[in-house]
Order: C-alpha cells, then structure tokens, then sequence
C-alpha cells in the first residue's frame, strides 16, 4: 500500500458513490484519491445514512455527502447539478454500487423473483447509465474525465452462489463499453475494474463468500488483491497516466484469471475425495 501520495491526481474533482463503511472498496479508494490530491463529493443511497459511517470518511477527506438513490434520475439530476455548482465539474466519477436481491434473500438461480432481479440489475448495472447521463446532461461531466465502476468476473465465468449478479456484471461491463465507444470524441474514458473477492458488507451478502474467496486465494498466484491495492489501481485510472484507455474491463485479482489449476489445488482434491 502506498503511504505517500504523488500528486497523481491533484487538481482533478469528482463523485464516489458506494462508501458504506471502513471495509467498503470506496472507502479506500476514496483515501487514495484524496492522498493524490484529489477532491470529491462522496454519495450513497438516503438508506444508508442511518447505517452512519460515511460522515468520518467525509470529515478525514474533507469531503461533502449528497445522499442519492443511484437508481432515481431525479436525485442524480440535483447531486450533479448541485456538484457543478460546488466544484465546477467533475473529471472522474467512482461507480462502487452492488446489491443482489435475490442473492440476499437466498432465491436460487432458476427460481429468482423478477420484481428482485428487475432491482437487481437497476441498483447493480443500470445505475451506471443513469449517472453517467445524468452527468453528461447537466453538463457536469468535463471532457477528458475518467469512469471507473467495480466488477468482478462472475460475468465471465460461473460462479454459482454468484447467481443473478454475474448478469448484473455482465449488463455493467456492457454498459460501460456502449458508453466508452460514444464519449471517446470528448476524451471520456469508461473501464471496468474486476476486483478479487474482498471482504465487504456487499461481499459477505453473498452465501458461500468465504469459499469463493478462499479458492481465488490460493489460486492466484499473488493471492488476493485487497481494497487498498485495488484503490490504488483506481488511482492510476482516473489520473492522466493511463489517458488512452477506455472500454475496457482490467482484472486486479493477483493473476486469477490466467490461472486453470495448481499442484496444490490437485493434491487438496485427491486428499478431499480420497484418490
Ligand atoms: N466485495 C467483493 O468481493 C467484490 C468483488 C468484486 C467486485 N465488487 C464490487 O465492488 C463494488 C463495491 O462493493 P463492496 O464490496 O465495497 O461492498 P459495499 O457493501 O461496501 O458497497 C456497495 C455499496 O452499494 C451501495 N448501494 C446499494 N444500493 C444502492 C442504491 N440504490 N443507490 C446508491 N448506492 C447503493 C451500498 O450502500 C454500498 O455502499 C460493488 O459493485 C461490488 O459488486 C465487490
């Protein structure tokens, strides 16, 4: 984890959606924008607030909180109205918003309830197109500005506790591309980070996260990257460093998805069943 900043990311302002507590991926992140230099406006849905929490992140980064549902237009509108008038635009935007319905309420794969899944996807997925235009259409949005949303590569491959949400991931890395692919010409990048399992509120929602975290661990032959180190990647994503990259999902997991199978993991399965 780096201790100091380098400026990387001074003069630069923008909006992180999703700090909930010290164990949300937000919350780091947000530390280490504000370590490079960086100012924002942290927002999370008006539920959130009575969970408290975010007004020590705000105070440590010195930071306002506009309280906004990520799927209601209506909010979006005001926050990014309200952050154009307070910052005078904003050059990277921090989508770190999950919530799987059906994946909390214990509803498998090919029972799910599709008023659940419907709140699945908006909250998960769609909330990246809805504040993405809400920004462009206030006018808040600057060119050559960076958007950053978390993902993880159950859109790629089964996961089976990871049920609706590997849709959802998928829907957020499409989104991202079909938006990257039109905003290039004003300099607008869009990328998806896929994080390794990481222990979160949104991460422990999920039945069988311990498994899954633990399998990637030891597959991966750096183990498991953690909230700071993939705060530290967002970093060098919003700042100017990686300015030609756009449309694309970058894995930050310690090499998992390269990986097939280890010696390790063959030995633990024979000792498992007995071979
Ligand atoms: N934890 C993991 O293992 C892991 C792995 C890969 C990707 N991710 C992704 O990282 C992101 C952040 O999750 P996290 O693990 O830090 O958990 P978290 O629970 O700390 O963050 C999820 C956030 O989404 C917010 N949210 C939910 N509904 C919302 C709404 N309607 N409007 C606005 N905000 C809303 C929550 O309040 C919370 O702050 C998510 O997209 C998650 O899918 C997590």
């Amino acid at each position: 984890m780096a201790n100091s900043g380098h400026d990387l990311l001074k003069g630069k302002k923008g909006v992180i959606f999703g700090a909930l507590n010290e164990s949300s991926i937000a919350w780091s992140i947000a530390e280490a924008i504000h370590r490079e230099g960086g100012r924002f406006v942290l927002s999370n849905a008006p539920v959130a607030q009575r969970l408290g929490g975010l007004d020590k992140l705000a105070e440590k980064t010195d930071s306002e909180i506009i309280w906004a549902d990520a799927t209601d237009d209506d909010a979006l509108k005001e926050l990014f109205g309200s952050v154009k008038s307070s910052l005078g635009g904003v050059d990277f935007i921090v989508h770190s918003i999950g919530m799987g319905l059906n994946v909390r309420k214990n509803r498998g794969y090919q029972e799910l309830n599709y008023d659940w899944y419907h709140k699945t996807l908006d909250i998960s997925a769609i909330s990246l197109h809805r504040i993405v235009r809400q920004a462009l259409e206030t006018g808040a949005l600057n060119d050559g500005a960076s958007v950053v949303a978390l993902t993880y590569i159950g859109a790629q491959r089964i996961f089976s506790k990871y049920s609706e949400m590997g849709d959802a991931k998928a829907l957020l890395e499409s989104i991202a591309r079909s938006f990257g692919s039109r905003l290039g010409k004003q300099g607008i990048r869009i990328n998806t980070i896929s994080q390794s399992p990481t222990r979160t509120t949104a991460g422990s929602g999920i039945a069988g996260f311990d498994s899954m975290f633990d399998f990637a661990d030891h597959l991966s032959p750096l183990g498991n990257a953690d909230a700071e180190s993939c705060a530290d990647y967002t970093v060098s994503l919003l700042s100017d460093l990686t300015r030609m990259v756009t449309m694309q999902n970058l894995y930050h997991d310690g090499g998992f998805s390269s990986m097939g199978f280890t010696d390790d993991l063959v030995d633990a399965l024979k000792n498992a069943f007995g071979a």
